[in-house]
């Protein structure tokens, strides 16, 4: 029997395309407000694409730092995941392309489709692979472009003015000392929500898979469609949940948290979340005001400028978090 490990974060990437657009800039393209997206959602800016750019050209920037950080080389790389609800085609995965990027080739690349919990997913996945032996550096990105997909008109507003573009990787590696590195991952999925936060087309089950009347019309089935008081009602609930849920299994309290670094999907969820959990403010991360939800890219941004401004130090008790479309929820306890 080998010896017990933990795994652990060596390093942390992230990457917005240049293109900032403020709440003013989305009025011009809809009927809403900078007062109605701030006071709804904390979102001030978000950045989107310019043009002809997928997720794993964002998550290559994100990758290098990471690896950079990590003093690791890319053809060190046991595996290769990435997470995205927008890849850049239908197949092959965006995580293969990410590895051409990367110019290396030979170890496993694979996506995960996870949404908003994606990251966590693969953090958990990478985890697994790693204390079985099965990997000793493995590399997760999560990247979006959401601005492709949503519909920038007054029909499409109350999802398209909360999504933005960017991606996060992480690199990680075997942690002898088990007090360290992720202490435990906690998954979970209700697919029964599947309607409430969906986007239709293109699908398989129609031929071809995308027809005209798909897409004619406003409301086209191409847009996301989501019920954004539904969700927030369950997210609110869960994430509470799922963070107690990783703080029992480690024989820790709220009190002992440095930093809770939830998925950014609306400011609003965060200080409910926070409030509840009676975490004062100091120890919550939230930069969604400047970045929008960028969906599985959330964590790892927020993580790498939380560790960026100190906020993440050696010893740190890190509780990693996440609810979206699925639904799917998660969380991680991490001592950095
Ligand atoms: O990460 C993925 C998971 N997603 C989420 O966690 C999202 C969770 N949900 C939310 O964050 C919020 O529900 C939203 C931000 C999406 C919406 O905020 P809300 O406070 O729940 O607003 P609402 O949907 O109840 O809409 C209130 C009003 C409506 O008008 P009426 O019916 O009261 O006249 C909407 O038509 O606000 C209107 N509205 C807008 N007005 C200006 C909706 N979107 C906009 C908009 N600008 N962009």
């Amino acid at each position: 029997m080998s010896e017990a490990m933990n795994s652990r974060i060596l390093g942390l990437g992230h990457y917005v395309p240049e293109r900032v657009v403020t709440n003013a800039e989305m009025t011009r393209l809809m009927d809403t407000s900078d007062e109605w997206i701030r006071q709804r959602t904390g979102i001030e800016e978000r950045h989107f694409i310019s043009a002809d750019t997928g997720p794993s050209d964002l998550a290559l920037p994100a990758a290098e730092d990471a690896l950079r950080a990590a003093g690791v080389k890319a053809s060190e790389l046991d595996l290769i995941m990435l997470a995205t609800l927008s890849p850049d085609i239908d197949f092959p995965s965006s995580a293969a392309l990410l590895q051409r990027r990367l110019g290396v080739s030979g170890m496993p690349a694979m996506d995960v489709r996870n949404q908003c919990s994606g990251f966590l997913y693969m953090l958990a996945t990478a985890d697994a692979f790693i204390r079985s032996g099965g990997a000793r550096y493995v590399l997760i990105a999560g990247a979006e472009v959401h601005s492709t997909g949503l519909d920038l008109t007054t029909v499409g507003r109350e999802v398209a003015v909360i999504f933005g573009d960017g991606a996060g990787a992480a690199v990680l590696g075997p942690e002898p000392d088990t007090r360290r590195g992720i202490l435990s991952t906690h998954l979970h999925s209700e697919g029964k929500y599947a309607e409430k936060l969906m986007v239709e087309v293109p699908n398989s089950r129609s031929r071809p898979r995308v027809t005209p009347e798909m897409l004619s019309g406003p409301g086209s089935r191409l847009w996301p469609r989501m019920e954004g008081r539904y969700v927030f009602k369950h997210a609110v609930t869960r994430f509470p949940e799922v963070i107690h849920e990783a703080l029992a299994a480690n024989g820790c309290t709220v009190g002992d948290l440095d930093l809770l670094i939830p998925h950014q999907a609306n400011l609003r969820i965060s200080q409910l979340v926070a409030m509840g959990l009676e975490l004062p403010e100091e120890k919550v991360f939230n930069n969604i005001q400047r970045y929008g939800n960028t969906t599985a890219a959330s964590i790892p941004i927020a993580l790498h400028e939380a560790q960026l401004a100190g906020r993440v130090r050696p010893g740190s008790l890190v509780c990693l978090a996440a609810f979206g479309a699925g639904f799917t929820w998660a969380s991680a306890l991490v001592r950095w």
